[in-house]
């Protein structure tokens, strides 16, 4: 290649290309010829040679993608490298919580560090693109891709964007950085009763409120690349929604970078009846804006018919390929196929160890800790450590864990052995996952027997959250009912180190438990940040980012529901609420405990009044009254009890952390602005409306417990833009 600016090289590329090497470059496969694999088949290399294929999904071995890039580089006729991707979600070879995990810190620093960490050890194998961040609020526990989300929250999940695209992309040329994709655009998490892949039809101003704004913040944040989601919206399939891709994210927003379909979804366009054949389907995809075709084989079949029989203008191609080729210059893969990753790298294993166990400590939600059985006190006793997922490398990874090797990751029980040495730790699984067995029963329970504290570890393996994971009844399997059940009848104290990718419907068990953490799936140092909480070396500070429902029948569930004209009162039959189930969640959103108790003081604002493109501060004083070191997040919300159109009845609008120390005090701020106080109209255009403003700061979203002031939205002159709110 040579090295004049990227734009003429760009240009002169497009000019000497065929219209078959064009589509080649917005043609994906899979590694292995469609299975994934270590390295591209002979025909997949021909293509390669032919300029027929410009990206690859799922190649692992470094061999492999040095062997692809040499023939794209040196025997392709115009020597354009490959774009290599991979699913790089939470971890490369060191995994950390998943994303759901990661939101209950609510930690933008440590969100961008482990996505840091991630992109330096996939860029040094080769890999120039990433698959996450995954910017689906999900609502629904039933959906399993919840596990890969960053929770309920809009105002969460755009901070989530933000952090992920700084952490994957950093200085995008520099060698050991990944692009980012923003996934699954959108409204994905609302997904017809919780059930993968189903349609979506929600209102216009619940997109635009809810789904949207964390995709609108990766794009402000720079984010590389944006993967339309496989649901229809209202009829429309994302892949083929032009107002939404076109009108509203590349004119309105400005993404000027690539879109990848998700998995075969341009094929899909057929099945959702949308599409007669691949021509056409081709067509509505590039219409929309799609440039790269995953998997589907549609564009190599479809584009060149659709172009030759005027379905589409080249120029929308030949617009296509721009967009690949810069994304390529500015990895810097046409200057070097392997933009400097053929170096060694600096050795950062340890530290990136070192944060997977932070992080992962980090994510642990202590739900519930009857008579303070946590942290474990004493020596020399004995702890029976239980249950399926007790001694479960592999399902510590969770779903979509990259390069992460199970023999590679800490167990519950080796980092509980480590951690407590003056303790006798026996262990029986008790059962498998979602099958029992009468021996491995009475073991357990002879072991919870003699122990003085029982360590139940129980939840799902990590092939029930995630992708096509759908669950109707979102609970534990029977078998481990019935060993929970049993362990519960001896009168033991028990905790429970629940892990799954979603909170799980268990009503009955936090009836019997004295404690339990949702421990998620917490990566690659599971055990060893496990064995920190329950020793109490770490004070767990882990809040809740999604409610956590009593029974299916409450979901979707979420604390920003809009006030109904019959709020619940359980006195008066004619309101809105369960005949059988109470209306709120097991624990709110937020919820989440620590060894040391937090008081909250007053709240103060700076102004009692804020005009427009002002903001104000937001202090809370916050004491440490408890016995141990610990740091409490409190949560910003608003409420605007009075508008042209019903706001919902809490809104999240900022987060804060403070670390004390017992009998210490200190005070948290927020800042907030008119920005954030303005919400959006059906078109997704923000408005903002004078009048006053409920501003709370509290633990959780449970109302009672929040502070509360009232700020006046000052009268302005009506026709503001948005730009005239910050
Ligand atoms: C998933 C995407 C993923 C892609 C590539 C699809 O099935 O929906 O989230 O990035 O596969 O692996």
């Amino acid at each position: 290649m040579t090295h004049e600016a990227p734009d003429m090289r760009i240009e002169a590329l497009l000019q000497a290309m065929t219209l078959e090497e064009k589509v080649g470059q917005l043609t994906m496969v899979r590694g292995g010829a469609g299975a994934g694999g270590p390295e591209l088949s002979p025909e997949q290399l021909d293509d390669v040679r032919a300029g027929r294929l410009g990206s690859i999904l799922d190649i692992w071995a470094k061999d492999g993608i040095r062997r692809a890039q040499d023939v794209a580089v040196n025997e392709s006729r115009l020597g354009i490298p490959l774009l290599v991707t991979l699913d790089v979600l939470h971890g490369y070879t060191t995994i950390f919580p998943i994303p759901l995990g990661e939101a209950a810190a609510f930690d933008p620093v440590l969100w961008e560090a482990t996505a840091r960490a991630a992109a330096v050890e996939a860029a040094a194998a080769h890999i120039a693109l990433t698959y996450a961040p995954m910017l689906d609020v999900a609502r629904d526990p039933r959906w399993g891709r919840i596990a890969e989300s960053p929770g309920e929250d809009p105002w969460v999940a755009a901070r989530f964007a933000e952090a992920k695209v700084r952490g994957f992309q950093h200085e995008l040329a520099a060698p050991d950085t990944l692009a980012a994709t923003a996934k699954h655009l959108g409204a994905y998490g609302a997904v017809t009763a919780g059930r993968e892949y189903a349609s979506v039809d929600i209102s216009a101003r619940s997109l635009h409120e809810v789904h949207l704004p964390a995709f609108a913040a990766a794009v402000a944040a720079g984010v590389a690349a944006i993967m339309p989601a496989f649901n229809d919206l209202a009829g429309v399939p994302m892949t083929a929604n032009a107002a939404i891709l076109q009108g509203l994210v590349r004119d309105r927003w400005g993404f000027d970078g690539v879109m990848i379909s998700d998995f075969g979804a341009v094929a899909e366009l057929i099945a959702h009846g949308v599409a007669a054949d691949l021509a056409e389907a081709a067509a509505l995809a590039m219409q929309a804006g799609v440039d790269i075709d995953m998997v589907s084989d549609v564009y190599p079949k479809g584009l060149a018919a659709a172009v030759h029989s005027g379905l589409i203008a080249e120029a929308l191609v030949d617009a296509a390929v721009r967009r690949v080729l810069t994304l390529k210059a500015r990895l810097g893969l046409l200057d070097d196929a392997l933009r400097g990753s053929s170096k060694a790298p600096p050795d950062r294993r340890q530290a990136h160890r070192d944060l997977a166990r932070d992080a992962a400590r980090r994510a642990i939600v202590l739900l519930q800790n009857h008579g303070d059985l946590l942290p474990l006190r004493g020596e020399g006793k004995h702890l029976a450590v239980i249950g399926p997922l007790a001694d479960a490398q592999k399902d510590m990874l969770g779903p979509w864990y990259a390069a992460g090797r199970a023999d590679d990751t800490v167990s519950f029980l080796s980092g509980i052995r480590d951690a407590l040495p003056g303790w006798r730790i026996s262990h029986e699984a008790g059962c498998g996952i979602e099958t029992a067995d009468a021996g491995q029963f009475a073991a357990a329970l002879q072991a919870a027997r003699n122990a003085d504290v029982v360590l139940l570890c129980l939840g799902e393996a990590a092939g029930m959250s995630g992708e096509s994971a759908s669950r109707a009844r979102p609970d534990l399997p029977a078998c481990q009912r019935r060993l929970a059940e049993a362990v519960f009848g001896l009168g033991k104290p028990v905790a429970v180190a629940l892990g799954a990718g979603r909170p799980l419907t268990v009503p009955w068990l936090f009836e019997k438990a004295d404690a339990v953490l949702a421990t998620w799936f917490l990566g690659s140092e599971a055990g060893s940040a496990l064995a920190d909480v329950l020793t109490g070396a770490w004070n767990p500070g882990g809040k809740l980012p999604v409610s956590w429902p009593v029974a299916v029948g409450q979901m979707p569930i979420f604390y920003g529901q809009r006030p109904t004209g019959r709020p619940a009162d359980p006195a008066n039959r004619y309101t809105s609420q369960y005949l059988d189930i109470p209306v709120a969640p097991l624990f709110p959103f937020g919820h989440g405990l620590s060894y040391t108790r937090f008081l909250y003081g007053d709240l103060r604002l700076s102004a009692a009044e804020m005009s427009l493109g002002e903001s104000v501060t937001v202090e809370v004083d916050i004491a440490n009254d408890g016995p141990a070191q610990g740091e409490e997040t409190a949560f910003l919300f608003i409420r605007d009890p009075l508008a042209s159109i019903a706001r919902p009845v809490l809104e999240l609008k900022g987060m804060a952390k403070i670390a004390l120390a017992p009998a210490a005090s200190g005070t948290v701020r927020f800042a907030l602005s008119c920005a954030e106080v303005a919400f959006p109209d059906a078109e997704g255009r923000p408005v903002l409306e004078a009048g006053i403003i409920e501003v709370l700061v509290g633990p959780s979203a449970e109302r009672e417990r929040m502070l509360k002031a009232v700020l006046q939205i000052a009268p302005f002159n009506e026709g503001a833009t948005a730009a005239d709110l910050k």
